[in-house]
């Protein structure tokens, strides 16, 4: 038998730029179809919770970033986290992802240590974190705890595009960070947005090419957006006249990672307003990550404008989501949703470690 097609470069920069309607529904299909064979119809539901938009960073895109005085700051009480943890097991839910902005302290980084060993005695959840960069002994701790994985996208491949976009941060210390967790047999997951102004072809070819070679357990993508409150609220998405390539971009990392997790990933709503989550389950996707944030929180955690499910309440994501999959004739996935990854498999419920 042949062995999985080792893509290069170039050839991903000649898919990628596949412009005929039919040839995209090709590429689309056969996403679709590797999606099946490898990870199933079954697809986890991983809810979100934006605990706090608090941030002491400053990226040129991003509407929660620190100099941004339009919004209120918030933090949510663990009360209300556990609470919407025990919310999420009742619809079926078998991840909490907890996802505020970078804001490093050292009582902080203890505390949510803390609310992490909660939730895994209190609950039979696992249990994702996205908080940014930290030292490798902060995601050991969180790990020891019981973390089990993590989400960090390293935004864009190319080193000066992403020095350009994030003045306090490099891409060789994120890429460090995912060393680290990965490393540490932390779940690992990492991605990059699609379209951002000064990318090219071959940036949007390393950037599915770097998702193989880190060997990432979950990818998330999804279209840059402008935010008006932002240094960038002028700058338009490089695929503005074509949105169907940031598809074309998700179909194409499905290809070259046909193990990992890609979850249908809000941006795709944003750009497509009641489909693009839909589609994206169509074309590669196999996760979906519905919103538990309070709704009174929700416009304070708008990273880009047109962010879906604005005033819905958590259980209606949760609803809407089960509708969503009836649809397109896909189940709930009734297990813990770990990383598929060969080799990786973790024994038992909530279990850490990428296998080891
Ligand atoms: N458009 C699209 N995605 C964005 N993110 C942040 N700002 C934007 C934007 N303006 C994404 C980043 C980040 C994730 C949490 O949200 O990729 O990692
Ligand atoms: Fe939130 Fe549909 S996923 S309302």
């Amino acid at each position: 038998m042949a062995g999985p097609q080792r893509w290069t470069r170039p050839e991903l920069m000649e898919l990628l730029d596949i412009r005929g309607g039919l040839s995209r529904q090709e590429l689309y299909d056969r996403a679709d179809a590797v999606r099946r064979e490898r990870m199933g119809d079954a697809v986890p539901l991983r809810g979100i919770v934006e605990f706090s938009n608090i941030c002491a960073n400053d990226c040129l895109y991003c509407g929660i970033r620190a100099t941004n005085a339009n919004i209120p700051r918030y933090r949510l009480d663990d009360a209300v986290i556990l609470d919407l943890a025990r919310g999420m097991e009742g619809q079926g839910q078998t991840t909490i992802v907890l996802q505020s902005g970078e804001a490093p302290s050292r009582d902080g980084d203890a505390a949510l240590g803390r609310l992490v060993s909660r939730l895994k005695a209190e609950t039979r959840l696992a249990v994702t974190l996205s908080v940014g960069n930290r030292p490798r002994e902060v995601y050991a701790h969180w790990r020891d705890c019981g973390m089990d994985r993590y989400l960090l996208r390293f935004e864009t491949s190319d080193p000066a595009l992403f020095a350009r976009l994030h003045p306090d941060c490099t891409l060789s210390q994120r890429l460090r960070c995912l060393g680290d967790l990965l490393d540490l047999g932390v779940q690992t997951g990492g991605g990059f947005m699609t379209g951002l102004p000064g990318e090219t072809l071959s940036t949007g070819a390393d950037n599915i090419l770097l998702c193989r070679d880190l060997d990432l357990d979950m990818i998330g993508l999804g279209p840059y957006i402008p935010h008006p409150d932002t240094p960038m609220g002028q700058s338009q998405n490089v695929h503005v006249l074509d949105p169907e390539r940031h598809f074309v971009a998700l179909a194409a990392t499905r290809l070259v990672n046909p193990d990992a997790h890609i979850p249908a990933t809000t941006a795709f709503d944003a750009l497509f307003p009641g489909t693009g989550r839909n589609l994206a389950l169509t074309r590669g996707a196999n996760v979906f990550m519905p919103s538990a944030t309070p709704v009174a929180r929700r416009p304070e955690y708008q990273l880009y404008p047109g962010k879906p499910c604005l005033d819905e309440t958590g259980e209606a994501c949760a609803r809407c989501v089960l509708g969503r999959l009836a649809a397109l004739g896909r189940q709930v996935d009734q297990g813990p949703g770990h990383s598929r990854k060969p080799g990786r498999a973790v024994s038992g419920e909530g279990a850490v470690g990428r296998g080891n």
